[in-house]
């Protein structure tokens, strides 16, 4: 993929992905899962590089959701590990390169060596701003949407809320991290069609993009490929093509 034919005006602000396909990419060469999801390593790595290159403002990785919480005991327990050594070896590099880290989900299941190192590394670069990467672990989106709701349910009974005022505004403010903008591309890898239970708030007017390249293969030049295809798309946000075109003449 060419790099010139990205369009830097229509860079998208929030790149979400679904990285998967580590386990088959492994079955197929006749690995364990766990070489899966080690070789995966190195397409957050490449990705984040890339994305922070390009210019990208926010980019969310989901790296397990709540669901995966139900795989054998042993392949949960090497994901944990790699997370751990993901942390420790990058976390220096990110906060060098101004980027801010935020992580969502249910992070009261994760193990205390992973919980700590996660803390830190959201403390650490809390004020940076060059990028955020936000983290989905042990994340839901429908375990999210439940979260908001419990939050706007206590501050009505302590009268801190008017029911009658909450709006899709009010309820967006309870969500993991209220401050990072919707995604505008969701990119899935490993050749599925499916959401699985991520971000289901946000994606509301996401452009999706899925791919059959398994996650340890992507790279810089996938990333380039998705994001030129989101760019030839016209959101229209309900409205009728005509309509888009005058505002986007207008808005020069
Ligand atoms: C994605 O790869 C990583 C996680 C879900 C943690 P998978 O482990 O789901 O790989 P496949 O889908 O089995 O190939
Ligand atoms: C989605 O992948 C979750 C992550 C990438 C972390 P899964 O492999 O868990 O999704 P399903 O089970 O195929 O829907
Ligand atoms: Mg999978």
């Amino acid at each position: 993929m060419d790099e010139s034919q990205l369009r830097p005006e229509r860079m998208p602000r929030h790149v979400a992905i679904i990285m998967d396909g580590n386990g088959r990419w492994a079955e197929s060469r006749g690995a364990s899962r766990v070489e899966g999801h080690r070789a995966g390593l190195e397409s957050c790595r490449e990705v984040l590089r890339s994305a922070s290159d390009l210019g990208i403002e926010n980019l969310t990785l989901y790296a397990f959701s709540l669901e995966n919480w139900s795989r054998p005991k042993a392949e949960v327990r090497d994901l944990m590990h790699l997370l751990e050594t993901y942390l420790d070896e990058e976390i220096e590099e990110v906060d060098r390169n101004g980027v801010r880290v935020l992580a969502i989900g249910r992070n009261d299941r994760l193990p205390p060596s992973v919980r700590a190192r996660v803390d830190a590394a959201v403390e650490r670069t809390q004020h940076n701003r060059a990028m955020t990467l936000v983290f989905a672990l042990s994340y839901g989106g429908r375990a999210e949407i439940v979260d908001a709701a419990k939050g706007i349910a206590r501050d009505v009974a302590a009268g801190r809320v008017d029911p009658d005022r909450i709006d899709e505004k009010t309820f967006a403010s309870y969500l993991y991290a209220p401050e990072v903008p919707d995604p505008d591309l969701l990119i899935r890898t490993g050749a599925e069609m499916r959401v699985s239970n991520f971000l289901l708030w946000q994606i509301a007017y996401t452009e999706i993009y899925t791919t059959a390249v398994m996650w340890p293969d992507f790279r810089r030049k996938h990333l380039v490929e998705a994001i030129v295809d989101y760019q030839k798309r016209e959101r229209r946000f309900g409205m009728t093509s005509a309509q888009v075109s005058e505002a986007a003449q207008r808005d020069g």
